[in-house]
């Protein structure tokens, strides 16, 4: 499989550290030298939908593809407007396509898990294009008086058309979970249903930041040397390490184990914050519209989050 067009949609609100110094115990020192973001957007008005739909719409304009030439939509969503329908029939509805929906719920991860698919759907002979979109808006849950959690995310949304071609330029790919609830999660919304005991909990996403520091430092060392000796290559090969903007610090610290020059690991952390699943194909298309992509390169992803669910992937641009 190829990529052959890439697009991005993002809320027009910026918000600055500064603007959270109004209601949380924080301070744009303190954020900027543990994170490493600046600033995030956050979805004030539009939906959900309405990002994943212009991103969709952007990505298919640069790939020169109707909504016709699509045989299966991959959406990786978190959280969005309505819980039912999932949010890839939102997306059929705005390009005017018709075809199989297919909603991947994997937290941070969820666009490799999407590539992964993609890459068996090809292979399987099932689907000549596949248009994948990220949408997330994890501002909405983040529990906004804690500050350890809420300062990390932003809103946003990516999308690339993928192609079948002869020889599939997904090099490899690893994914895996290691079960874990408690360093990481959102309950489900309550229920007033009479007959339930376990009505659910009003309630915010639970982060222990430290736990979810450490187990994507090391297991995104782990899957990115994985997946380049599963592709047969080294590490010096790889012109590009795209990795889940999580926090500035866990970049850095994944450089340097890796033994890479920092100028292969791009970021768009201090300007869009946390992204969750949406951050990858973002910077996918920040890259690929400035020219800092070229056709042939070698790019890996690598990403982590909730279940924990983390995995890595190879390209071929
Ligand atoms: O998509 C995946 C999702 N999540 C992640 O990737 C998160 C991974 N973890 C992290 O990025 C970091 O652990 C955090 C940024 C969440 C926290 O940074 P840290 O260096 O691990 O800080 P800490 O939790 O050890 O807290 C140090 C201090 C604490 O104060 P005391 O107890 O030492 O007095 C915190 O209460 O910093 C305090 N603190 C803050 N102070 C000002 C925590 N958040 C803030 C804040 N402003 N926003």
């Amino acid at each position: 499989m190829k990529i052959i067009g890439t697009g991005s949609a993002l809320p027009e609100q910026v918000v600055t550290n500064e603007e959270l110094t109004k209601f949380l115990d924080t301070s744009d020192e303190w954020i900027v030298s543990h994170t490493g973001i600046q600033e995030r957007r956050i979805l004030k008005e539009g939906t959900v939908a309405g990002l994943a739909i212009e991103a969709a719409q952007r990505a298919m304009e640069a790939a020169g593809v109707a909504a016709e030439d699509i045989d299966l939509i991959l959406c990786s969503n978190v959280v969005s407007d309505f819980v039912t329908p999932a949010l890839g029939c939102f997306i059929a509805g705005g390009i005017g396509y018709g075809g199989q929906t297919l909603d991947v719920n994997g937290a941070c991860t969820g666009f490799i898990k999407a590539l992964d698919i993609a890459d068996s759907y090809f292979a399987a002979g099932k689907a000549k294009r596949i248009l994948v979109v990220a949408a997330e808006k994890p501002t909405y849950l983040a529990d906004w008086t804690d500050r350890a959690t809420c300062v990390l995310f932003g809103d946003g949304a990516g999308a690339v058309v993928l192609e079948r071609t002869k020889e599939s330029g997904c090099l490899a790919t690893h994914l895996a979970t290691q079960f874990n609830a408690d360093f990481l999660n959102m309950p489900t919304p309550p229920t007033n249903c009479p007959f339930t005991q376990n009505k659910g909990r009003e309630g915010y996403m639970y982060m222990n930041g430290q736990e979810v520091y450490r187990f994507a430092v090391s297991s995104c060392v782990k899957d990115l040397t994985l997946v380049a000796k599963k592709a047969g290559l080294a590490l010096s090969e790889i012109d590009w390490f795209l990795l889940h903007q999580a926090n500035q610090r866990i970049l850095n610290a994944a450089q340097m184990r890796l033994k890479q020059p920092g100028e292969k690991f791009p970021g768009n952390i201090g300007r869009l914050g946390n992204t969750s699943s949406a951050c990858i194909p973002i910077l996918l298309d920040e890259m690929t519209r400035d020219g800092r992509l070229k056709e042939g390169q070698i790019v890996a992803f690598s990403a982590f989050g909730a279940g924990l669910t983390h995995g890595a992937a190879i390209l071929r641009i």
